[in-house]
């Protein structure tokens, strides 16, 4: 049976998410846990909460789950199975275990598409080593498909967004634009087989995997997984968590196919406006900052690379290392500097 899982939802993947704004101001309602062994908590905005159960060892805790932002049930699983895992790499931990998490509308979809999408969890899952051992379901009328994942780490290696420091160079793994080609898809600008729209669906495909396990090699301590909030939130995350400026170079960002041309035509997501709202007010836009690259950069991603920062000398070998991987997009997209007046500058 053939079913169009777009039918069902008005927005999908980590497009989905509250406004960061929203978040925050309800959050601050409630006291921090006091814990020593609570090593990342909700303060810093982190990927994952980790907690150190021992000085060799601690976990790393994380839960995803969004909408359909593609018309395939078994597309849709792996997607959203790599982007729940994601928030496990960029904290620099060994993603272990997981549990589903399922809304599914049982009367208008017929339970194959349920198994479909699993089954494209379940492969994922199993790609990065991660075993599924439960989850749960309640029927809803927008599907929603998604992890809970913990990882291990030892707590001594820990990779978070508070631990950039000044003057290193800004990777990013994986090109921008699954929001915006996905918001062209579903309105209709490109078409399902689009070569954008595939060049999208293998990126968030992808597993974060190598790309940590090459930050691991090189000793980083400073990272994040850039997902819904998009380049510039979660880069303005990073720079108050670490309280530092950092400055991103939109023209060296590598960008998905055809991203550019659909945001001249005028193909801007809403949740690109939601995300420049949350972080106007502490960013610095270049006076002459085409308006296209500045909407991209805060396109949300779903799956998105990892941005890291990395000591400058070091910069051209993990760029090597990230293209030997497979990661040929990869980029050095911008710097870090001593905290300014303002913690995020956009260029061109
Ligand atoms: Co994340
Ligand atoms: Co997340
Ligand atoms: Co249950």
């Amino acid at each position: 049976m053939k079913i169009d899982l777009l039918k069902f939802v008005e927005y999908g993947g980590c497009s989905a998410k509250i406004p960061a704004k929203q978040l925050e101001e309800i959050l601050k309602q409630f006291p921090l846990a006091s814990d020593p062994n609570i090593l990342v908590g909700i303060d810093t905005h982190d990927d994952a909460g980790v907690y150190k159960i021992n000085d060799k060892l601690a976990i790393v805790f994380t839960i995803d789950f969004f909408p359909p932002l593609c018309s395939d049930p078994y597309e849709f699983g792996q997607i959203a199975a790599a982007n729940s895992i994601s928030d496990i790499y960029a904290m620099g931990a060994n993603p272990a275990l997981a549990l589903n998490i399922v809304m599914f509308p049982s009367k208008s979809i017929p339970f194959e598409i349920y198994t479909d999408i699993l089954r494209g969890g379940f492969d994922k899952a199993a790609e990065a080593g991660v075993k599924i051992i439960g989850g749960h379901t309640i029927d809803d009328s927008t599907p929603k498909y998604g992890l809970a994942v913990i990882g291990f780490v030892n707590p001594k290696k820990i990779i978070t967004n508070s631990g950039v420091q000044a003057g290193c160079k800004l990777i990013l793994t994986k090109p921008l634009g699954t929001g915006i080609v996905f918001a062209a898809q579903k309105t209709g600008f490109v078409g399902s087989l689009s070569i954008s729209v595939e060049e999208a669906k293998q990126q968030m495909k992808l597993l974060n995997k190598s790309a940590t396990k090459i930050m691991k090699k090189y000793n980083i301590k400073g990272a994040t997984d850039v997902t819904g909030f998009g380049l510039a939130g979660h880069a303005l995350k990073m720079a108050k968590a670490s309280a530092v400026s950092i400055k991103i170079k939109m023209k060296q960002v590598p960008l998905i196919k055809q991203t550019y041309s659909l945001v001249e035509v005028g193909c801007i997501p809403g949740a690109a406006f939601q995300n420049l709202e949350y972080t106007e007010n502490d960013s610095l836009f270049a006076p002459d900052l085409d308006y296209n690259l500045k909407m991209i950069a805060f396109d949300a991603q779903t799956s998105g690379g990892i941005l890291m920062s990395v000591s400058a000398d070091k910069a051209d070998d993990i760029i090597n290392d990230l293209h030997k991987s497979g990661l040929t997009s990869a980029a050095i997209i911008g710097e870090t500097l001593m905290l300014q007046e303002y913690p995020l500058i956009i260029e061109n």
